[in-house]
C-alpha cells in the first residue's frame, strides 16, 4: 500500500501517538472535574497538549487555545461566535473548504450576512491586496485558508492580515499546522483554527481554536466545565468559556505526543522532505502528455498536496485504478472544496489528489509517476 492521502489525515502516526492514547485509556479521564490524582493527571495531559501546541505555533497565551473535536467545529465556533448581524460583510478566499463555505453560506441565507469571495489572480493565486480592495465599512470578518487542500497553494496570510487591518482574520491552518514553520503567527493572528489529525500527527477527534486577547466569542455549546459550578451561566474566561463538556483526554494525549514529535523533528525538516517528494512528482509528470497538474509548481508557494486531471479518466475511475492496480491511495472528487474547483475550472468532475507525508519515500513517488504515465497512455 502506498498512502498518498495525508491531506485527509496523516498516516502512519509516530508510534508514540498510539502509545500515549493507550496509556491515557488505562486511567480514568475526567480532567478538571474531580480532585483525585487521576483527574489531576488528566488535566496535566491536556495542559501538556496546550503547551506543546503553543510552543509549535507561537501562541502568546496558551490559556486562549481552546480544544475542539476538529477544525470544522473550531471554524464554526469562530464564525458563529462573532454574532454577525444582517448587513455585516465577510470576506474569504475562493479556495475555502466547506467547513468555512457552508457556515458562511448559511449565515448569508439565514442571517442576511453579505459574503464575498476573493478570486484567483492570473497566476492562479490569491492576491492579498484584493482583500484591501474589497473592504467595506460593514466588513466584520475575513477568513483565509492558509494552504489549499486541493492544489496545495499557500495564501500569504501575513499580508492578508496587513490588508484587512483591524478586522479580525480567521485562519484555517488545516493543511499547514505541523507541515511548516508558522513563524510568529501567534504574535499577530486574531483567530487560528487547527485540526489535530493531519500535520500535527494526532488522532482524529482533536482540533482547536486560538483566540487573541480582546476578542470575545459566544460559545456554540454551553455546559459543564468543572469551574463556577454554582452558576447557571457559562464561565466567561478561556479556555472554559468555549470548552463545555468533558474533553477528549485520550485524543489530546495522542495529540500532545504528535506535536512533540513535530517539535523534535522540526516542522521545516518535515516540510523539506515533503516538498522534495512533491517537486519530484510534479517534475516527473511535466513531460507526460494528457496530465494537467493543478496549482503552483514553485516550492515556496505550496505545501505537499497536489491534484491532477488526466484526459480520458474521471477523477474517481483514476483513483480506483491507482488503488486496484498499484496499491496507491489518493482522493478523488471535489475534496469538500467545490468553490476551489469552480475557481480552478475542475468543477464538477473534480480531480485526483496526491498528498505526501513525512513517512512517504521517493520510491513511492516514482511508482506513482510510472503508474500515471501508464494510465494516461491507456486512454489516449
Ligand atoms: C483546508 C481544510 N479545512 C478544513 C478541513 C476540515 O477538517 P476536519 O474534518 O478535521 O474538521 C480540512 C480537511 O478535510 C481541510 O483540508
Amino acid at each position: 500500500m502506498i498512502y498518498f492521502d495525508n491531506a485527509a489525515t496523516s498516516f502512519p502516526k509516530p508510534p508514540e501517538v498510539a502509545a500515549a492514547v493507550a496509556a491515557g485509556l488505562a486511567a480514568p479521564a475526567s480532567p478538571g472535574r474531580s480532585g483525585h490524582a487521576a483527574s489531576l493527571n488528566a488535566s496535566r495531559t491536556i495542559h501538556q497538549a496546550r503547551k506543546a501546541l503553543s510552543k509549535l505555533l507561537g501562541f502568546r497565551d496558551n490559556g486562549r487555545l481552546v480544544f475542539t473535536a476538529n477544525i470544522t467545529w473550531a471554524l464554526n465556533m469562530a464564525m458563529d461566535g462573532l454574532r454577525l448581524q444582517a448587513g455585516d460583510h465577510v470576506l474569504s478566499t475562493c479556495l475555502e473548504h466547506n467547513s468555512v463555505a457552508r457556515p458562511l453560506a448559511r449565515l448569508a441565507a439565514e442571517g442576511g450576512v453579505e459574503w464575498e469571495t476573493v478570486p484567483l489572480d492570473r497566476q492562479g493565486l490569491i492576491d492579498p491586496a484584493e482583500f484591501r480592495r474589497r473592504l467595506k465599512p460593514s466588513t466584520r470578518l475575513a477568513v483565509a485558508i492558509h494552504a489549499s487542500n486541493v492544489t496545495g497553494a499557500l495564501v500569504d496570510i501575513r499580508r492578508v492580515k496587513e490588508a484587512v487591518g483591524e478586522i479580525p482574520l480567521l485562519i484555517d491552518t488545516a493543511q499547514t499546522a505541523g507541515a511548516m514553520d508558522l513563524g510568529d503567527l501567534g504574535q499577530w493572528a486574531d483567530l487560528v483554527a487547527l485540526t489535530g489529525h493531519k500535520g500535527l500527527m494526532g488522532p482524529t477527534g482533536t482540533g482547536g481554536l486560538w483566540v487573541r486577547p480582546g476578542l470575545e466569542l459566544r460559545p456554540l455549546a454551553v455546559g459543564g466545565t468543572g469551574s463556577r459550578s454554582e452558576s447557571l451561566e457559562q464561565p466567561d474566561f478561556l479556555p472554559d468559556a468555549l470548552e463545555a463538556g468533558t474533553a477528549n483526554t485520550h485524543g489530546l494525549a495522542g495529540l500532545a505526543a504528535g506535536v512533540e514529535f513535530v517539535l523534535r523533528t522540526g516542522a521545516e525538516v518535515i516540510r523539506e522532505h515533503e516538498l522534495a517528494l512533491t517537486s519530484a512528482f510534479i517534475e516527473g509528470l511535466r513531460e507526460v502528455p494528457h496530465i494537467a497538474v493543478l496549482g503552483p509548481p514553485e516550492r515556496e508557494r505550496r505545501v505537499a498536496t497536489t491534484s491532477l486531471v488526466v484526459e480520458g479518466w474521471s477523477s474517481s475511475d483514476l483513483a480506483a485504478a491507482l488503488e486496484r492496480e498499484y496499491g496507491i491511495m489518493t482522493r478523488a472528487g471535489l475534496h469538500c472544496a467545490p468553490l476551489a474547483h469552480r475557481a480552478l475550472g475542475s468543477f464538477p468532475g473534480g480531480a485526483t489528489r496526491f498528498s505526501f507525508g513525512f513517512f512517504n519515500v521517493m520510491e513511492e513517488v516514482e511508482t506513482a509517476v510510472r503508474a500515471l504515465t501508464e494510465l494516461a497512455r491507456r486512454k489516449n
